[in-house]
């Protein structure tokens, strides 16, 4: 019996830990040890189901509390440019005539409605879950390809290039480029003096390191926690959104990646992203569907 029960000891959890159903072998002291352990086993039980019922509250009030923070945003981010389209149309409505009023209102109105466009655009990038499609891809010419889109806006700004990656890899291109362009433009953004603005690539091991270096502004301690939340902004209305490091977190967490921050305010900022060398197609798609399956 002892055995028996230290067998059972050894299974408690995860395999069958019954010691014996016999009652009449539960009688005498060697009996009420092995009673004593299936009532441990018991309370022990109760209590992780009480501690998965709590995780789970937690989990959900933290999703509702989040859901509540981007409603918000949502409202505030489209209701700015609502405003001014609807006072558009009205003036325009009362003066049908108005061809130079109307002149004038047009692009306004085909701005204001951009505006809104490119935000449900994040929007949707941000809750995207099920299609990001894998192709063999050369990332660092992708990087190149950001960075002369974004070249316009460098002015005073000396762009380095310290590319490494020699092979292709398996990743999403849209996600990768809307990745970098997000957090160059964060680095741009945050050097309106000048500065110089590194982008370095290498593998290490199993992954793709990518780092985006800037001399800029920097992150002042107390909001660094907030950086990555929808709608966290310290730029001005047109500037930005806040949903930039948002998609970016979300993109990278769909694609096995992460993103981590480091930065001395006035000195300047280093975000290094890190992405799996070559997750197979097939892998990448499992996973999210074993991540949509847990998802109510
Ligand atoms: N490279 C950077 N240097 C300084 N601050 C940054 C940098 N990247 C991000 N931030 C801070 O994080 C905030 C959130 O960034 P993001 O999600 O891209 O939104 P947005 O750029 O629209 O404000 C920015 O408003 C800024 O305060
Ligand atoms: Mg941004």
């Amino acid at each position: 019996r002892i055995k028996r029960l230290s067998k059972a000891m050894g299974n408690y959890p995860d395999q069958d830990y019954t010691v014996t159903d016999d009652k009449q072998l539960l009688d005498d002291e060697i009996g009420q040890l092995i009673t004593g352990f299936q009532e441990l086993c018991n309370r022990l039980d109760k209590t992780q189901q009480d501690l998965d019922q709590t995780m789970q509250q937690a989990f959900y009030s933290e999703k509702m509390a989040s859901l509540g923070q981007l409603t918000a945003g949502i409202a505030h981010e489209i209701n700015n440019p609502l405003g001014g389209l609807l006072n558009c149309v009205k003036t325009m409505q009362e003066e049908p005539e108005n061809l130079e009023l109307h002149n004038r209102y047009v692009p306004l109105l085909d701005k204001g409605l951009k505006r809104i466009e490119h935000i449900m655009r994040q929007l949707l990038n941000f809750g995207r879950k099920a299609n990001l499609t894998f192709s063999k891809v050369d990332i660092d010419e992708i990087i190149r390809e950001c960075f002369e889109l974004l070249e316009y806006r460098l002015k005073k700004i000396t762009l380095n290039l310290d590319l490494n990656l020699s092979e292709s890899y398996c990743i999403d291109v849209e996600a990768l480029r809307q990745i970098i362009i997000n957090t160059g433009l964060n680095a741009i953004q945050a050097m309106p003096e000048g500065g110089s603005l590194t982008v370095s690539t290498k593998q290490t091991y199993a992954r793709i390191v990518i780092t985006i270096t800037d001399t800029g502004t920097g992150i002042e301690p107390e909001i660094m926690h907030k950086i990555f939340d929808p709608f966290f902004t310290t730029k001005e209305v047109g500037e930005g959104t806040g949903l930039g490091l948002a998609v970016t977190y979300s993109l990278l967490q769909q694609m096995g990646g992460s993103i981590e921050v480091e930065s001395e305010p006035g000195k300047g900022t280093v975000f290094t992203i890190m992405l799996p060398a070559s997750p197979k197609p097939a892998e990448a798609a499992r996973g999210r569907i074993s991540e949509a399956e847990g998802e109510h």
